[in-house]
């Protein structure tokens, strides 16, 4: 008789985006006229660079001749897209790695959400509180996790690493076993960014105790201060202990596009076991690679055009989040983040919590924001807001919030 994966049934509500989209969805249904800017999920907003666009126009005429056609992709990635990575990226942190260290993917949101395939079944996780939700969530699917506790909104089998504004969003080493270790740099949400001294204590951390980093670099895009470590293998040993995991929806507006990598070293050999022979093996069972077209596109990020033109559109976010942190800290609100991620993080005012700050907020002033708690306990008393929407919604939002505050 079929028996359906009990661990679901332990998951708290639906996934926090899904919670806030039909949230909206229910405002809007009943407002009609209400004007919403939505700076809830961190979706971009802008085209797709025009050698990208290009890239994907001639890839796609290739797709409709029988000497160019292409059928299925490698499903590891193609090597040009695997090339240009380590040529565009790593190499330029001085950082070398081999092709076959870079699995292309459909996103960094499914990777981090499969990388748990290779873990074993009772390895305790880590996680920075408040947290990029799919790692919990992805994990408690797998039954990873013990059981949730509603009051604290815990699981009881996961080392929780508070993040607050007395440690700027980095937390202390995990005093509790750690076999597995989450991080997000430049973090998403909080906006805070690891310096390389504190990534290699994270690092040392890892070798001495046989545990796995993940290592979430979506963002890396947006760092603008110097000697913020844009890949953890800046960090010495990071290749034996560290999987990392980076995207293209961010760096280049891939968000509805899919495209994404992880990087496995072959150093990296754990209880005996090369974690890049692992996850070769789950890629090539359970995944048949990103469309040919899409990794054209992926691979035009990196020519000259593509560079300049991606790096116009993150530093045309950048500066929405400049105008948005300004603005509220002009305003008297505790902000942070916005200056190396396109995150906002600030505090609820007048001690509201999370989510009563989120209604308050759609229901008075029409702007869509995500509650800190939906990320973690720690994340209670704090608000996200994205940088990602256009300057004039940025603006516009920023005037409503200051005025409901006046
Ligand atoms: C977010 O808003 O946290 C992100 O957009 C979610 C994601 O990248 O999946």
């Amino acid at each position: 008789m079929f028996k359906a994966n009990e661990n679901y049934a332990k998951l708290p509500g639906s996934y926090l985006f899904s919670t806030i989209g039909k949230k909206v969805k229910e405002y809007s249904n009943a407002h009609p006229d209400a004007k919403l800017i939505r700076l809830g999920i961190g979706d971009v907003t802008l085209p797709l660079a025009p050698s990208v666009i290009a890239a994907m126009h001639s890839a796609v005429d290739e797709m409709g001749k029988a000497e160019t056609f292409r059928g299925y992709a490698p499903d590891l990635g193609y090597e040009f897209l695997r090339k240009a990575i380590i040529d565009g990226d790593y190499k330029a942190w001085g950082v070398d790695l081999d092709i076959d260290e870079i699995f292309i993917s459909d996103g960094a949101k499914s990777d981090s959400g499969n990388i748990g395939d290779i873990f074993a079944a009772d390895n305790r996780i880590a996680v920075c509180d408040p947290v990029y939700p799919v790692y919990v969530d992805s994990n408690a699917m797998s039954g990873r996790t013990g059981n949730y506790d509603k009051a604290s909104e815990k699981w009881s089998n996961v080392t929780y690493m508070p993040c607050t504004a007395e440690n700027s969003f980095v937390p202390e080493l995990p005093k509790e076993r750690a076999d597995v270790i989450y991080l997000c740099y430049p973090n998403n949400p909080t906006g805070a960014v690891a310096t390389k001294e504190q990534l290699q204590k994270w690092v040392d951390f890892a070798l001495a105790n046989g545990s796995l980093i993940i290592f979430d670099a979506a963002y890396e895009a947006y760092i603008t201060e110097k000697d913020i470590p844009h890949s953890i293998y800046e960090c010495d040993g990071a290749k034996k202990c560290a999987i990392e995991i980076r995207s293209f929806s961010k760096n280049a507006g891939f968000t509805g596009t899919r495209l994404g990598f992880t990087v496995v070293p072959k150093a990296l050999v754990l209880d005996g076991v090369s974690l890049n022979s692992l996850w070769a093996r789950r890629s090539g069972t359970k995944f048949n690679g990103a469309p040919y077209i899409i990794q054209r596109a992926g691979e035009a990020v990196y020519s000259e055009a593509g560079r300049r033109e991606t790096r116009e559109m993150v530093a045309y976010y950048m500066n929405n989040a400049k105008v948005i942190r300004e603005g509220l800290k002009d305003a008297g609100f505790d902000v942070y983040g916005g200056v190396n991620a396109p995150y906002i993080w600030l505090k609820t005012p007048g001690n509201m919590t999370s989510w009563e700050f989120f209604d308050y907020l759609l229901e008075t002033v029409n702007v869509v924001g995500t509650p800190g708690s939906g990320f973690g306990p720690s994340g209670e008393g704090y608000f996200r807001l994205t940088a990602f929407g256009s300057l004039e919604n940025s603006l516009e939002a920023l005037e409503r919030i200051k005025n409901m505050k006046g």
